[in-house]
């Protein structure tokens, strides 16, 4: 039994067939003589890190996505620690400041290891990454070799293509092919609402005026416990069963009406998503293997490779001279 469960433990989760096409110029081995600590470096800092505090997991992961209509690290530029918590941000751009910081630690660390060598857009990918398997989920490799964007202009037309949270399934599946993703990547990559959490005017409109009759009597109860009336500041958990950590119960929660966001409880009730939803709720290795998958896939849209772009020594404005 000792046995079986150690191998069970350090068996790779995700093998190699599961992996998506790596996108020409990048590489599973790109830093292999630049910087062969990388991958180290990142999960070492990470690992205390996100010990120190759960909800930075969350914080990177969303990062990661939101940088990754275009993995180029644009979601950095022209964005601190300190900015971003007094950002009048929109409800499809909020940043946990933690990340920020995290990702300005990465930088130092990998910086004074190896020089300015590793972009940061795949600093992002890797600590999404670790940050899946720190909180519990699945250890997946990711292909490297990104380079970063040295202008911003992108990002306005990247920010209007993010769905709203009281999307329907229409709706998402229109914003996610429109970056070569299908209707699994959408409900796997959902699945990340498995950590962190909302504000309340991302999905008050459910509960007020009128309580959305989709939702679970009990839970909306619950809910107004922590969003009292219509346009609160507060914020309230995405995965209600169990909010830090990476595991299949978010599907568990849309399957019994309680996920948080429109967008998240549609997927349980559209013909085109419901059963890949009941499928991931009882087969949390199915939805590890999904999700690692579409991770991959997701990190790889409209990456900047070779010679464009640059290697960001600071992450958050271009190098002197590279012109944005
Ligand atoms: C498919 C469409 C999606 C929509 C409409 C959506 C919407 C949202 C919204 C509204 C929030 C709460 C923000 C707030 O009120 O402050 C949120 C949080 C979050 N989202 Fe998504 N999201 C989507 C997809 C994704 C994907 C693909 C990922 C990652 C793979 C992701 C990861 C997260 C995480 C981890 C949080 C919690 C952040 C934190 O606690 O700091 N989301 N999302
Ligand atoms: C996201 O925020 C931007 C900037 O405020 C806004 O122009 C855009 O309409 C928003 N998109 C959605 C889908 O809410
Ligand atoms: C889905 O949302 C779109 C965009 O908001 C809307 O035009 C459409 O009518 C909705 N479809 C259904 C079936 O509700
Ligand atoms: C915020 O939510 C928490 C529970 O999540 C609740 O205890 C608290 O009363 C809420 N605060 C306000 C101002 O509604
Ligand atoms: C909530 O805020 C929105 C946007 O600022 C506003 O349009 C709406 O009237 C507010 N609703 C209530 C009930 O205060």
């Amino acid at each position: 039994m000792v046995v079986c469960s150690f191998l069970l433990l350090f068996a790779p989760a995700i093998s190699a067939g599961d992996y998506p096409p790596t996108v020409r110029g990048l590489s599973y081995s790109f830093y292999r003589r630049s910087c062969p600590q990388v991958e180290i470096i990142v999960r070492n800092f990470l690992r205390q890190a996100i010990r120190n505090d759960a909800g930075l997991a969350a914080g990177l992961i969303r990062l990661h996505f939101h940088d990754c209509f275009g993995c180029d690290a644009s979601v950095l530029l022209k964005r601190t620690a300190t900015e971003a918590s007094e950002l009048d941000a929109p409800p499809n751009e909020t940043i946990r400041p933690s990340a920020l910081t995290a990702v300005t630690k990465l930088r130092t660390l990998l910086n004074n290891a190896c020089g300015a060598v590793v972009s940061c857009a795949d600093i992002l990918a890797l600590a999404a990454r670790d940050a899946v398997h720190l909180a519990g989920g699945p250890d997946y490799d990711v292909p490297l070799g990104r380079r970063d964007g040295v202008t911003i202009a992108a990002r306005e037309h990247v920010v209007a293509a993010f769905p709203p949270p009281s999307s329907n399934v229409t709706a998402l599946l229109n914003a996610v092919t429109k970056i070569g993703l299908d209707v699994t990547d959408l409900v796997a990559l959902s699945g990340a609402h498995t950590l962190g959490i909302s504000r309340c005017i991302s999905f008050d409109d459910r509960l007020f005026p009128t309580q959305d009759s989709s939702m679970d009597s009990r839970f909306a109860s619950n809910l107004k416990l922590s969003c009292p009336a219509k346009n609160t500041t507060n914020t309230t958990v995405i995965d209600v069963r169990t909010p830090n950590m990476f595991d299949n119960k978010y599907y568990v929660d849309l399957v019994n009406h309680q996920g948080l966001l429109t967008s998240d409880q549609v997927l349980f009730s559209d013909d085109r998503t419901r059963g890949i939803v009941a499928r991931f709720a009882v087969d949390q290795s199915a939805f590890f293997r999904s999700f690692a998958f579409s991770m991959v896939k997701m990190a790889q849209i409209q990456v900047l490779t070779g010679v464009q772009g640059e290697i960001r020594v600071n992450c958050f404005v271009p190098n002197a001279g590279s012109g944005s």
